[in-house]
């Protein structure tokens, strides 16, 4: 085997056995680099007579190719490997539960999760869930739903005015959820069965008062619903919500301009030493509205009260919550505060079920 020969095999076992991109980098240049075997040999050339240069000279250079040509192979395996190697390294497994101390740091506010509650239970009976914007037309917050023009019950409600545009027309924080009712029978063909849960406001402030607060409507528009169906919805809602075996109701005459006729519903509750508890006791605690659709408001939706009728209700949440989460001050909802949301707030992988107890730990 001649010098060349036998360098070359030698350069090519040390480029084979080098473990790692670093060694592999000493290998070439001691091979390839300015003081390496092989430029050395290169260097040697222009001692040489121009023939044993031009025969040399092709060998040396075929060696040089040979060494070039493997150690950019041997690189290439090489990443691949680390590659391989780093992968394998950061698998995930996804179908691991999530690891409780990052899980822990985070709280699920009480509102959201009546709201989830509330979706629960309400999806349980086949409703599905309607949403409308914050931001309404004074024609969907008041006068498809029936109050008259310049009527005061337009004034009942606090509203939030925006300036008027150049219509003269004056848009509205909504002042309660109603409004989806109207979105709701707009765009859905009966038999409609929705819940509208969201941001309500009025220009109110006090301990069970706030200027933002939320409400969830009911409404249930078909060919015979009645006030038994609505009767029956709502104590399934409240026995599924408060975890309670039985809940008794009071429906009470009230007056809503878009229900005809329009009640409160008080629920039997007892109150002993600050606590409130349903199912039980000789006392009576009111807790929403509701009535059947009024006809004038299923015209102002499309649809005609000869063929349909339907029933609504609305509640607020924040009440409900604080009803069954023992939270006796509205404003703290609202503060931001970590040590409030820390204490009351519900764990974020703890969903709302009904096979689980709703607010089951
Ligand atoms: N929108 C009413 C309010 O904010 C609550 C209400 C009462 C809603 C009766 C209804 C209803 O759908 O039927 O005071």
């Amino acid at each position: 085997m001649t010098d060349i020969s036998a360098l070359q095999a030698s350069i090519l076992a040390d480029v084979a056995a080098a473990a790692d991109e670093a060694s592999l980098e000493t290998v070439r240049v001691g091979a390839l680099g300015k003081k390496g075997s092989v430029s050395a040999l290169l260097a040697g050339l222009g001692k040489m007579s121009p023939d044993e240069r031009k025969s040399e000279g092709a060998k040396i250079n075929l060696v040089k190719d040979a060494v070039a040509g493997a150690i950019a192979q041997r690189r290439a395996a090489l990443k691949e490997t680390a590659l391989e190697a780093r992968l394998a390294g950061e698998r995930l497994d996804v179908t691991l539960p999530a690891r409780e101390q990052g899980a822990s740091l985070g709280r699920v506010h009480p509102i959201s999760q009546v709201m989830d509650e509330l979706a629960a239970i309400f999806a349980d009976m086949g409703f599905s869930i309607a949403e409308g914007p914050d931001i309404e037309t004074d024609d969907y917050n008041f006068t498809k739903l029936n109050f008259p023009p310049d009527h005061p019950a337009r004034e009942m409600h606090d509203t939030f005015f925006f300036e008027p545009d150049a219509h003269g027309r004056r848009k509205l924080l909504r002042t309660h959820t109603s409004p989806v009712q109207v979105r709701a029978m707009l765009t859905k063909a009966p038999p409609i069965r929705v819940i509208c849960p969201g941001r309500t406001y009025r220009c109110d402030s006090d301990q069970t008062h706030t200027p933002m607060f939320h409400q969830v409507e009911g409404l249930v528009v078909d060919r015979s619903s009645h006030l038994g169906h609505l009767k029956w919805i709502l104590e399934e809602f409240l026995k599924a919500f408060f975890e309670t075996k039985s809940v008794s109701l009071r429906f009470r005459p009230s007056y809503f301009p878009f229900t005809e006729p329009s009640m409160e519903v008080d629920v039997r509750c007892s109150r002993k030493g600050g606590e409130i508890r349903f199912g039980e006791g000789d006392d009576w605690l009111e807790i929403l509205g509701c009535g059947m659709v009024h006809p004038n408001v299923l015209r102002n939706c499309g649809l005609d009260p000869a063929e349909y009728q339907g029933f609504a209700w609305g509640v607020g949440i924040d009440r409900l919550a604080m009803l069954k989460y023992g939270l006796p001050d509205l404003r703290a909802f609202f503060e931001a505060d970590v040590r409030w949301l820390r204490h009351y707030g519900f764990r974020p992988l703890d969903f709302p079920t009904l096979a689980g107890g709703l607010s089951a730990p």
